[in-house]
């Protein structure tokens, strides 16, 4: 037999199987729950007051009294949060007539930390009060599998990115019929699917059909957050790892980069490479009508090690060279993340730490202080919270 026929033949009896396939992965039952439970140290600091001050409010009953272990000790939940950030008028986010801050968490590179760092970024915002929508740019998926999205119910969907981004679909469809809802009360996201790799080359092959369409090609994604973008106040992109259409497409809807770089010397390089492609499709972005002005373009340095020499110097390197942009802190390597990814969750949604209760909250303390960073240049981009950057009083009561 030819092997195109053996491939036919291979592929029309997997076609079949795949409606078995997909019913039987459509299990509700299993799927992610959030099990987020906090202490009120925690919780506090999460909503800007000191534990005393929570205390003293739910002592006077302008808040409910907190859920008790059986350990006796106070907890709070992400739902628990919600609740007292709308109880006390602690208001995050934007005015409804300000823009969603779109941030893109992009390199050329894989395996450089995109999709954890975006993974954590987008549960730290969601903890914080803030409302999250993550779009899936990479067919590999992998932030997709960390908020539970059942892949393949995705298979033959209409409503998939894929659709939504391909040159070849009506214009009248909307990003919205993609977005699906997460564990998490305040993130959604709109899932990777396997056809993603199909819309990067239909997207790519736009070229032979002249400027205005390879104009509509780079601003898919952009048009289609436009639409939906009033419903969120930041947008988290997980990009492909290699510049292509879709590469093109997060970056062209960005208001904001976030470059994660760890500190090797390939890394430093390939950076260099990744931000003057960056520069090209600005100039070719602009030369069709649209822009690219970011509000801020940040460096992290991730999966750090401070105990290894070349990496120690590699960051100095950066420090100096990322003329003033590289983000103070850099994520540490940690196990507690590579754990926590291999049960596809954040270090934010687990409640047992993988090591000691000190090796946990050094990273979580860690997390935090980055994304602390990234918060202000957030909160920058909307006027109404301006004021507050500057005096590190993000979460005043409007
Ligand atoms: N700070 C970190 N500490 C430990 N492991 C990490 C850290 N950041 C990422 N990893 C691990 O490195 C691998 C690649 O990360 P990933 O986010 O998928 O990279 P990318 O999206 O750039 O391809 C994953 O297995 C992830 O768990
Ligand atoms: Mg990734």
């Amino acid at each position: 037999m030819l092997s195109g026929q053996i491939l036919d033949a291979m592929i029309t009896s997997c076609e079949n199987a795949k409606t078995v396939l997909r019913q039987a992965a459509i299990d509700p039952s299993d799927r992610k729950t959030l099990n987020i439970s906090m202490g009120a140290t925690v919780a506090a600091e999460l909503l800007g007051r000191t534990p005393e001050a929570l205390s003293k409010a739910e002592a006077r009953g302008r808040l409910p009294a907190p859920k008790t272990a059986a350990n006796g000790r106070r907890f709070y939940t992400v739902e628990d949060l919600i609740a007292i950030r709308e109880k006390l008028g602690i208001k995050m986010g934007k005015l409804p007539s300000e823009r969603a801050v779109v941030i893109a968490v992009q390199n050329f590179k894989g395996g450089v930390s995109k999709s954890t760092t975006g993974k954590h970024l987008a549960d730290y915002l969601a903890l914080r009060g803030y409302r999250v929508l993550v779009v899936d740019c990479d067919p590999q998926a992998s932030m997709s599998v960390m908020f539970d999205v059942n892949l393949e119910a995705l298979v033959d969907e209409t409503h998939t990115l894929s659709n939504f981004l391909s040159p070849r679909i009506d214009e009248a469809d909307s990003l919205r019929k993609t977005i699906q809802k997460t564990a998490w009360p305040n993130i959604d996201i709109c899932p990777a699917n396997l056809g993603l790799q199909d819309t990067e080359w239909e997207l790519t092959a736009t070229i032979e059909e002249g400027p205005t369409a390879i104009a509509g090609a780079f601003r898919m994604l952009r048009i289609g957050l436009e639409e939906v973008r009033h419903d969120y106040d930041v947008v988290i992109l997980d990009p492909p790892p290699a510049m292509g259409f879709l590469g093109v497409n997060t970056l062209t809807a960005a208001d904001g980069l976030l470059i994660p770089v760890p500190a090797r010397q390939l890394d430093y390089l390939s950076t260099i490479h990744f931000m003057q492609t960056c520069r090209e499709a600005m100039d070719l972005v602009s030369k069709f009508d649209t822009s690219i002005d970011y509000g801020f373009i940040r460096v992290v340095c991730t999966m750090f090690q401070p105990n290894r020499t070349n990496e120690a110097q590699m960051l100095q390197v950066m420090e100096k060279t990322y003329a003033g942009q590289m983000l103070s802190t850099p994520i540490l390597l940690s196990e507690e993340i590579k754990n926590a990814g291999l049960s596809m969750s954040s270090i934010y949604e687990i409640n047992k730490p993988y090591g000691s209760h000190q090796t946990y909250t050094r990273c979580r303390d860690n997390l935090n202080m980055v994304f602390r960073e990234i918060e202000k240049d957030i909160c920058k981009q909307w006027p109404s919270r301006m004021a507050q950057v500057g005096t590190d009083r993000l979460t005043e009561a409007a």
